[in-house]
């Protein structure tokens, strides 16, 4: 009996690597995160569970990324992290899986490559690319080949991404490598230099989550534990939402800066699309409180948040993947 052949789709992103098999749906959705016992020279965990060791782990255990700012950082890392995956969701079947992968669009030909090359070396027959926003798009709209002009501002962990489709083509795209990371670091940042307190990154995250508001004034409070950098001593401290709001807005400002210049830069024929339709948010840091309302109310223009900002891309990428009518929007 011939056994049939197994497609994947996978979106690699720098925090949350997600996969969807054809005809099944999603069925992984981790953080991008691989651990190495340096003791014995293995790679021995991967996903939520490595991710779980992160500021835990012995000397010895390294908790790793192998992707920064939406680009392969490391490639051995990313090889061994793609095939820790393709394993698990094979479950190591004998038969080597075809995977579309989807991609930021700005990465160039070296960084694209070496997407592929991962892809190959853990254990992938065929990797084709999908772009980003071609995913982002076709997880949230019907019909993305009329000739409407479709502007989505992609908002991950390492990368916001503006992008104008037009005609199952980008028109123009503007990138900045500044996303959810920087806002959590920018917040560890601000408390060293304002409070003299140290906070750790992942309780950034949190309080980002929880307490930035762009969008009201409110104030919300939460405790959490920090070092004293004058005592160099463990506390309890307060947190408001209006010193988590500041220091992120800057970061912030420059992505509405980029979404700006893009919108400067429109043809004159996009321009009653744009302003009609708005601008469709997805990615995690989409989720940020107000950043709908902040955004649209700077620059003039109406924004929607697509319905699942986290998982957007790679239904998109899924849908790419099972409908023939998209095989163009493919790469190698
Ligand atoms: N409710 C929320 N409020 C603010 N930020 C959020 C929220 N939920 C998730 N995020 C942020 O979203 C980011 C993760 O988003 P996503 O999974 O889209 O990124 P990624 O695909 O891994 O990265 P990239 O596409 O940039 O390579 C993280 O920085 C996370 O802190
Ligand atoms: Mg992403």
């Amino acid at each position: 009996m011939l056994l049939p052949h197994k497609y994947f789709a996978i979106d690699l992103g720098t925090n949350n690597t997600l996969v969807y098999e054809s005809k099944r749906g999603i069925i992984f959705d981790e953080p991008t995160s691989i651990s190495f016992d340096k003791k014995r020279s293995s790679y021995f965990d991967f996903g939520l569970s490595s991710k779980n060791m992160y500021g835990k782990n012995p000397k010895h255990i390294e908790v790793l990324q192998p992707l920064s700012k939406g680009a392969i950082a490391n490639i051995t890392v990313a090889k061994a992290y793609i095939k820790n995956l393709i394993g698990s969701i094979t479950r190591h079947s004998l038969l080597k899986p075809d995977i579309v992968v989807s991609v930021p669009s700005d990465l160039n030909a070296m960084e694209r490559h070496a997407v592929i090359e991962a892809g190959k070396e853990g254990g992938a027959r065929n990797v084709v690319l999908l772009k980003d926003p071609f995913a982002a798009a076709i997880g949230s709209l019907k019909d993305i080949s009329y000739s409407k002009g479709i502007m989505v501002l992609d908002m991950g962990a390492g990368v916001s991404e503006i992008t104008l489709l037009s005609c199952n083509g980008i028109v123009m795209s503007k990138s900045l490598r500044i996303a959810g990371n920087d806002l959590d670091e920018a917040i560890v940042e601000y408390f060293k230099a304002t409070k003299r307190i140290q906070i750790g990154l992942l309780d950034a995250e949190i309080l980002k989550k929880e307490l930035a508001c762009l969008d009201t004034s409110e104030e919300k409070m939460m405790q959490i534990s920090v070092k004293n950098l004058m005592t160099r001593m463990p506390e309890y401290c307060t947190i408001s939402s209006n010193d988590i709001t500041k220091a992120v807005l800057p970061l912030i400002d420059r992505v509405v800066t980029l979404v700006y210049t893009l919108l400067s830069q429109l043809p004159a024929s996009f321009a009653n699309d744009i302003y009609d339709n708005g601008i469709l948010l997805t990615g995690g840091s989409s989720l940020l409180k107000g950043f709908d309302t902040y955004l649209s109310q700077k620059l003039d223009i109406v924004t929607h948040i697509v319905d699942t900002p986290l998982q957007n891309i790679i239904l998109g990428t899924g849908r790419v993947m099972e409908d023939k009518q998209y095989s163009s929007l493919l790469s190698k």
